[in-house]
């Protein structure tokens, strides 16, 4: 079965979709994945960061289920409630000043969105982005991602007037300088991108990861973020915040954007929204959303009423069972003990994170990246009954990212699998 079932993608689904397993699943639940041939896992990835509470949480499918037998779908023809409801619920929780929202499918079409509201809002063309950010693949969207190359090749030209400035990644830093002596050079850099290449009163926005998800799991420092947010306010510039991945608890807060005091003017959000049914929002202040007319955005399945009955159920499930608290507690833990195994080992280079979104980097004796080392880490941890992926440019960070319900207990013995992993 599972073979056949991996034959016939080959044969039918397009090779340009990358699956990062051989694993054909039968079900999943919380954060156990049992294959065909009855393997169970540990999905250590949550779907790619969106099984915030692990898959298939029993309240999340019952509401789901509830609103299928009254009504599945809208498009746009009639209003219904788990829509309302969910923005309402958004607005609590989301940062202070955002509290109007429009709903799509995928974080991509979200990230589209904030950039059309931001040049329609600002009458600005502009936009500002950071280099290693990924904020989708739809043309406009894959614009402004940056974390690889091989997103981009072959389909320029893409959109005019997107400048990228460098992201603090401070262990491998862009500007060649020390932590220790550090003056933020990533914030002079864009000062003179303002200088040499866009006025800064043409930027409409500047969007960024608050933490850089497939860039590299990185976390910028506050004083990078609170400069960024002075310039920004000083030029008239938009915030806008990418939470697609970062969003719904998985840095411990809500909201990364929380953890840096970011005040974002608007906000894109997808991944967890929903526990996996699919929906993103794109959220911003009434000042600026409500300057959007009529038709000036629109969509025909975005705002799926079962997808919001879902979202509403996951923000009350992580409000009820305190889940930030347990994404808090869990992922110190693991940085603790990572941090403790990077002592020992001298393939890591590098363990950092927020909550539960931790990276842990990969390097050779000399100190460069280490991809093939990343590779056979996370396929003996397959062997062993963990998944997880990588990310950043060189594919030599492995991200821990399981479900923020994830147990101290779960969580040492995943560790446990990684650590016999890592030589
Ligand atoms: C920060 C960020 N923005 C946007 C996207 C695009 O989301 P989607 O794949 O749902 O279009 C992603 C996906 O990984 C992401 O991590």
């Amino acid at each position: 079965m599972s073979k056949r079932v991996i034959r016939d993608a080959g044969k039918y689904i397009s090779p340009a979709l990358v699956f990062h397993s051989d694993i054909v699943v039968r079900k999943a639940k919380g954060i156990y994945v049992e294959g065909e041939d009855g393997r169970v896992f540990m999905d250590f990835t949550s779907g790619l960061a969106t099984a915030n509470l692990g898959h298939s949480p029993t309240e999340v499918i019952k509401a789901a289920r509830a609103q299928m037998d009254r009504l599945v779908h809208s498009g746009c023809i009639f209003y219904y409630e788990s829509e309302v409801e969910l923005a309402k619920r958004l607005k609590k929780i989301t940062p202070r000043g955002i509290d109007m929202f429009f709903f799509s499918n995928s974080g991509a079409e979200a990230v589209e969105g904030a950039i059309k509201l931001a040049r329609f809002y600002t009458g600005r063309q502009g936009i500002l982005a950071f280099m290693g950010g990924f904020h989708g693949r739809t043309l406009g969207a894959l614009t402004l991602t940056a974390s690889a190359v091989k997103y981009r090749k072959k389909y320029h030209p893409l959109l005019p007037s997107v400048y990228h400035s460098p992201y603090p990644y401070c262990y491998r830093c862009p500007m060649g300088q020390r932590v220790e002596t550090c003056s933020i050079d990533c914030i002079e850099y864009l000062e003179r991108v303002f200088k040499y290449q866009i006025s800064p009163d043409e930027v409409a926005c500047a969007v960024i990861e608050p933490v850089l998800g497939e860039g590299g799991y990185i976390a910028p420092p506050m004083k990078f973020m609170k400069r960024l947010k002075d310039i920004c306010r000083r030029e008239g510039i938009l915030i806008v915040a990418d939470e697609v991945q970062t969003g719904f608890g998985r840095t411990g807060r809500w909201f990364a954007s929380d953890h840096f005091d970011l005040d974002p003017d608007i906000i894109t959000l997808g991944k967890g929204i929903a526990s996996g049914f699919p929906l993103s929002a794109l959220g911003a202040r009434r000042s600026i959303m409500s300057k959007w007319t009529p038709g000036a955005h629109g969509t025909t399945f975005g705002g799926n009423p079962v997808s919001c009955a879902a979202a509403c159920a996951t923000i009350d499930k992580t409000e009820r069972d305190k889940v930030l608290l347990n994404a808090q507690e869990t992922g110190a833990h693991a940085l603790k003990r990572l941090r403790a195994l990077k002592e020992m080992r001298r393939s890591i280079g590098d363990v950092r994170g927020l909550g539960l979104m931790i990276g842990v980097e990969f390097i050779k004796k000399d100190g460069s990246p280490d991809k093939e080392e990343t590779a056979r880490v996370i396929k003996k941890c397959l062997k062993a009954g963990l998944v997880l992926i990588e990310c950043g440019v060189d594919k030599n960070v492995i991200r821990i990212m399981p479900p923020l319900t994830v147990t101290v207990r779960e969580m040492k013995k995943a560790l446990d699998i990684f650590e016999e992993a890592v030589v």
